[in-house]
């Protein structure tokens, strides 16, 4: 199984930014805790600080089984991250290290809303491992 891990702006700076909201850890050290937890699934990581990019990683991700995206600060305000995630043909969760719904006003903004199968966050790397355990159900659950 072959699922695809997507990270938004700024997150390649994870242990040096509000650690309180976003955790101690890097994101490599994330990636990794990732991948021992799940050592029977193939995972790739894309990180990137533009939105195009993003967007461009988007339209070549259905050859995976399944995706999981933080776009980080996208998440509040880009419709052409949106819109290109509606492309997706595989099953996707969008998942945040702090909780979006408890922060600033901007932040209760998820422009995945309704698309997403559903979303993980406030529980930093526990927010992901729910959605990893997550989109392996969904992805299993499509193969029956
Ligand atoms: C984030 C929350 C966003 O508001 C913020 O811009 C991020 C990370 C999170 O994982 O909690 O960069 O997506």
């Amino acid at each position: 199984m072959k699922i695809l891990i997507i990270h938004g702006p700024n997150m390649n700076k994870l242990g040096k930014r509000d650690q309180d909201q976003y955790g101690t850890f890097s994101q490599e050290a994330l990636f990794e805790m990732i991948t021992k937890k799940y050592p029977d699934i193939k995972f790739s990581f894309f990180q990137s600080n533009y939105e195009g990019e993003l967007i461009d990683v988007i339209h070549d991700s259905n050859k995976f089984d399944g995706v999981i995206i933080n776009p980080a600060a996208f998440t509040h305000y880009s419709y052409a991250l949106r819109d290109a995630m509606e492309t997706l043909e595989v099953p996707f969760c969008d998942v945040h290290l702090s909780d979006i719904s408890r922060r600033e006003d901007f932040r209760k903004i998820n422009v995945l809303d309704g698309l997403s199968l559903k979303s993980f966050m406030g529980k930093k790397q526990n927010s992901y491992f729910e959605a990893v355990s997550y989109i392996i159900q969904k992805i299993k659950s499509y193969l029956v």
